[in-house]
């Protein structure tokens, strides 16, 4: 066989070989995908806890994970109707796994497997205000992935429009539950953190579309976020000199309490108040002034023709 011959043979397949990974995605999630995009509705498992079958094959190809197997994640699930693969579950996602069950109970350690790609962020949120929550006050209120995320199967890109972290999102997101007044009033947090930053000159500049204004990532981290009365919270003390001080150049200590999510206190409250009335008077005056002095033209018109005509 002459060389040519050889190359027409070999190059589709090299060709082949390039194209494979990004063009066809994973023949084990088109496998998996024969019954979960099919299935549809919700379903109970044995601990009583609902769960959704169905996974949108072309939502999950357009995901950043859409070139992953399904058990990528999926290290091990329920023997029937498949049976579970036999490769061993790290004892590292097995350890992270026990101390999140109580927040992913369908599978633990899919939502544990995070961490075999994204190890550095994880640490950082099972050691956050929110991770803790879960592992040391062993509630299910504090933020994992999932909760800024969304949905395992169709995370987008943090750039994306329709990131629930993004620009555009973000603030609704953290809302879900930091503008819930019941876990606001369980966790003795300010009542008033969402209006305030809806409010603030920062959110109206975001609402114009203007690119620099703070998220509410920008002052509190992503994933590293810390109680307020934290020494290593970027909004605790002198630390907001650095925070605020990324975007305003010279920030001191006279600028940085500017942004506070307390409602204005009793001062400023009345002095706004005190203000209005002022200028509602002020106004009130004018304009009985004006119909005064219009009442007074009229009068003396009448008169006028009065003393005229006789
Ligand atoms: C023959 C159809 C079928 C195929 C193929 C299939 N599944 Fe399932 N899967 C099911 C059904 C039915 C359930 C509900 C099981 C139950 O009653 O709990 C399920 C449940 C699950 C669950 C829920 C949690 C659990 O452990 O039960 C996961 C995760 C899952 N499948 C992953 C996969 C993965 C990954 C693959 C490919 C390796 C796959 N499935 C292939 C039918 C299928
Ligand atoms: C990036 C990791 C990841 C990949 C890839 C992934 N999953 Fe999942 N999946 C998860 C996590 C995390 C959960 C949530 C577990 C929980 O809530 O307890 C989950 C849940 C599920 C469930 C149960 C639904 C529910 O309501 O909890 C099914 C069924 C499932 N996945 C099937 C699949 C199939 C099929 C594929 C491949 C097409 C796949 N998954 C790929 C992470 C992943
Ligand atoms: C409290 C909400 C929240 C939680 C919980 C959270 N994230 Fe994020 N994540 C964000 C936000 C906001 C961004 C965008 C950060 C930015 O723009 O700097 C982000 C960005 C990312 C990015 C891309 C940018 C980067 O920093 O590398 C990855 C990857 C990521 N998150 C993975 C995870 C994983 C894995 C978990 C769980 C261990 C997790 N996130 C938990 C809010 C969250
Ligand atoms: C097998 C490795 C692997 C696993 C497991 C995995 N990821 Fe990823 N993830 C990646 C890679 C690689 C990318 C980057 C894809 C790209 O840039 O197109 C990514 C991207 C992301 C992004 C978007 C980052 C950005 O820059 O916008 C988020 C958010 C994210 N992953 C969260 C998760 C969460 C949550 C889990 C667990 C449910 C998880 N990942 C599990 C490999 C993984
Ligand atoms: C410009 C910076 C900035 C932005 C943007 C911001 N915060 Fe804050 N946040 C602070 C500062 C500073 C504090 C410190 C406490 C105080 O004085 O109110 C704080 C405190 C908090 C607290 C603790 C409240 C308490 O006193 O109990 C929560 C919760 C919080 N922020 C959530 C959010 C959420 C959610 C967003 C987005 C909707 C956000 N923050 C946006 C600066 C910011
Ligand atoms: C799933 C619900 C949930 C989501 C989503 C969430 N949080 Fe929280 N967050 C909590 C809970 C619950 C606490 C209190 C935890 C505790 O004290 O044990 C908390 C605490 C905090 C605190 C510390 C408050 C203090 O000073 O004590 C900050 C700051 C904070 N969250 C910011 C954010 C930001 C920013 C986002 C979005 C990027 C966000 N959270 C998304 C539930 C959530
Ligand atoms: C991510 C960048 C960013 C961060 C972080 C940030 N700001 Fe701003 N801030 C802006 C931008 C952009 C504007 C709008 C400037 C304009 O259009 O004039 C603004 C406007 C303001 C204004 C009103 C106008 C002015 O310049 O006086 C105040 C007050 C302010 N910020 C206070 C703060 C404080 C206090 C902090 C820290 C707790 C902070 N900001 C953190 C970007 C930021």
């Amino acid at each position: 066989m002459s060389f040519k011959k050889i190359l027409i043979l070999v190059a589709p397949l090299l060709l082949l070989s390039f194209v494979t990974p990004q063009e066809v995605f994973s023949q084990e999630s088109a496998n998996c995908l024969i019954c979960h995009s099919a299935m549809k509705g919700r379903l109970k498992t044995a601990a009583g806890v609902l769960m959704e079958l169905n996974v949108d094959t072309d939502r999950f190809q357009a995901s950043v994970h859409g070139f992953l197997s399904c058990t990528d994640c999926h290290l091990r699930f329920s023997d029937n109707p498949h049976s579970s693969p036999d490769a061993r579950v790290p004892s590292e996602l097995l350890s992270i796994s026990s101390e999140i069950s109580s927040k992913y109970p369908v599978d633990p350690v899919a939502a544990a497997a995070c961490d075999s790609c994204h190890e550095v962020i994880y640490q950082k949120v099972l050691g956050s205000v929110h991770g803790r929550n879960i592992t040391v006050k062993n509630q299910t209120d504090g933020a994992l992935c999932l909760d800024c995320h969304g949905s395992p199967h169709y995370i987008t890109p943090v750039k994306d429009v329709n990131s629930p972290v993004g620009r555009r999102l973000q603030a609704e997101t953290c809302g879900r539950c930091h503008g819930d007044k019941e876990l606001n009033e369980k966790y003795n947090l300010e009542e008033n953190v969402m209006e305030s930053y809806e409010e603030s000159f920062h959110a109206r500049k975001l609402h114009l579309g203007h690119t620099g204004v703070p998220l509410c990532s920008s002052c509190h981290n992503a994933h590293d976020i810390k109680s307020k009365d934290d020494p290593d919270s970027p909004v605790f003390g002198k630390n907001r000199l650095e925070t605020c001080g990324k975007c305003h150049e010279g920030a001191n200590e006279k600028f940085i309490p500017a942004i506070t999510h307390k409602p204005a206190g009793p001062i400023p409250y009345y002095t706004e108040k005190l203000l209005i009335v002022l200028t509602m008077g002020v106004f009130a005056f004018i304009v009985l002034h004006v119909i005064a002095e219009a009442l007074s033209d009229i009068r003396d018109a009448i008169f006028r023709k009065k003393e005229g005509s006789e």
